[in-house]
């Protein structure tokens, strides 16, 4: 009998990518993937039909999706406990990851995790989506971290930054290009349907993001965090300090030996990237956002200065 690997080598949409020196992905109809991800999933993901009341928590990779996934989850079921069985990952499951069918069946209201870009995200009437960013030079650093932590996923883990930063740039890995991503939102930024949130500012101002969050949804999001003692308590559920305390809920790979909820900082990017890296990706950025809403977004976020940790 052949095995999954077998089929898919002999399959030009669905085959591994495995380039020495680089990350281990999956090729699925064009487009770079997780590793361990099912091209079947990632086809209905594309292909779900979504309900009125369902809630994407849309974003690149490592932007704060877990982060902002669990604020949305204790605003829309309340009394959501983090028991065995009921992790995070499985209540607000990555559609492409799990495939369509999976996300039909859990109650509703659903809150759905996508990387998906604007063109192939599922979309309906009544379909809303947060949309989360974060700068790219925190981004590279937090999803470096990621690749050389999840060995069964990547084979990567000796890899070294500087050859992340290339690979990464180049948008050669998983979700393609940050940029393109991020553009794809923009057009709908003020969308009725479309909340865009900072990283950085939930950083900075938690309960002030929270409160944005439950405005938009409405309903009985809005009402928890107006009854007394509500937003303080889902604030202190969604800290740095209390989900780092529980990775186990967040993360889907038991082996692992992973900090998923890892630094939950700003500017860690100082700590590796060189003066030349940083001027590389600004260039980048002007290139590529220059005219977006987003043009002026992280000026302090990603200026460059010296430090040593
Ligand atoms: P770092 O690796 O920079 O620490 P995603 O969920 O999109 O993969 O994003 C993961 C990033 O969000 C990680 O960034 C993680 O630590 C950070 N994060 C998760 N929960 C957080 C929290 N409660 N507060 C601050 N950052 C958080």
């Amino acid at each position: 009998m052949a095995t999954e690997r077998g089929i898919e080598e002999e399959d030009p949409t669905n085959f591994f990518v495995e380039v020495p020196g680089e990350p281990r992905r999956k090729c699925i109809d064009g487009q770079m993937w997780p590793s361990l991800i099912c091209a079947e999933h990632v086809r209905s993901a594309k292909r779900y039909q979504p309900d009125d009341d369902d809630l994407f928590v849309v974003t690149f990779p490592k932007c704060g999706t877990t982060w902002t996934q669990n604020i949305c989850t204790q605003l829309m079921h309340s009394g959501y406990a983090p028991e065995h069985g009921k992790e995070l990952y499985l209540v607000s499951p990555m559609i492409e990851g799990k495939g369509a069918q999976a996300v039909k069946d859990l109650p509703r209201p659903r809150v759905i995790k996508s990387h998906l870009n604007r063109l192939e995200i599922p979309k309906g009437p009544g379909v809303r989506y947060v949309f989360v960013a974060r700068n790219p030079k925190d981004v590279c650093v937090s999803f470096f971290f990621h690749h050389i932590a999840i060995k069964r996923q990547y084979e990567w883990t000796d890899g070294k930054f500087d050859d992340f930063f290339e690979i990464f740039f180049a948008g050669k890995l998983e979700y393609g290009n940050y940029f393109e991503h991020m553009r794809s939102w923009m057009p709908h930024y003020e969308d009725p349907n479309v909340l865009v949130l900072k990283y950085e500012d939930m950083l900075t101002d938690l309960p002030s993001a929270v409160k944005r969050i439950a405005a938009f949804l409405g309903g009985p999001a809005e009402q928890a965090v107006a009854t007394p003692g509500q937003l303080q308590k889902i604030v202190a559920n969604c800290s740095f300090d209390e989900m780092s305390k529980e990775q186990r809920r967040f993360f889907a790979l038991d082996n692992e030996n992973h900090s998923f909820i890892r630094k939950g900082q700003k500017k860690d990017w100082l700590n590796h990237f060189s003066k030349e890296q940083s001027e590389r990706v600004d260039r980048m950025w002007k290139e590529h956002m220059t005219g977006t809403p987003m043009e002026n977004w992280w000026s302090e976020e990603m200026k460059y200065e010296e430090r040593h940790e």
